[in-house]
């Protein structure tokens, strides 16, 4: 399973990419406006932080509500950073995001649909030629349904059918939906820079850290 940070935040992206393990960012209307900066102005930026990951994910507004809004603003995106191949375009789940989908799967755009919390969603999203998926667990979690559950049966799915879109776990709280979602077969998991700081901390390595320190310091030196 791969690790895409979900951000607009620049300083916590060049965290994650500094520590070698980063594959992609995802953002979505919420998080740019948390930094509040203008959102083409801020991909560009995250584009040219990141120049070795797969895919960078921006999403369509929210003002754009039919396949010719979203596919006239998809057409504006896909032109940042000169044309830059990373950038995903980001749709949601709705007929109109599958039909925008189809349009720029068609012209080699790669697409992420995302807010997927169905199993048929997810397959409707493939179809149409999604290079991503993004089932969002923490929200399911929220309402007491299991959402790391529907990834492992889009992936069950997606594995019977031979479909090779990518699922991004989305909505990822903690660093055990992390190991639950690559147990269940998520391609990747997109997730905030304060799980991955999480994701590298165990209280043992801290104190074997610390007992080597103090070894090392009573050891005789030449
Ligand atoms: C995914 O791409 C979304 O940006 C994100 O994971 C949403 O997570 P949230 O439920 O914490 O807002």
């Amino acid at each position: 399973m791969k690790f895409f940070i979900d951000t607009a935040n620049l300083v916590d992206i060049k965290k994650a990419y500094k520590m070698g393990v980063l594959s992609g960012v995802t953002t979505n209307p919420s998080l740019v406006a948390k930094e509040g900066v203008k959102f083409e102005d801020r991909i560009e930026e995250i584009l040219q932080a990141v120049p070795e990951v797969e895919s960078v994910s921006a999403e369509v507004s929210p003002y754009a509500e039919t396949a010719e809004q979203m596919i006239a603003e998809a057409e504006e995106l896909i032109k940042i950073n000169g044309g830059d191949e990373k950038v995903t375009i980001k749709v949601p789940m709705t007929v109109a995001g599958l039909e925008t989908t189809r349009y720029l799967a068609k012209k080699g755009v790669k697409v992420n649909v995302t807010l997927i919390f169905t199993v048929n969603q997810a397959l409707l999203a493939a179809r149409a030629g999604a290079s991503y998926v993004s089932p969002f667990l923490g929200r399911l979690d929220d309402i007491s349904e299991d959402g790391v559950l529907l990834v492992s049966k889009i992936a069950d799915l997606f594995r019977i059918h031979n479909l090779d879109a990518q699922i991004i776990a989305a909505s990822v709280r903690h660093p055990d939906h992390v190991t639950r979602v690559a147990m269940a077969g998520a391609h990747i998991a997109t997730i905030p820079y304060s799980v991955i700081e999480q994701l590298t901390k165990h209280p043992l390595t801290d104190q074997g850290i610390e007992k080597f320190a103090a070894d090392w310091a009573k050891a005789p030196k030449n």
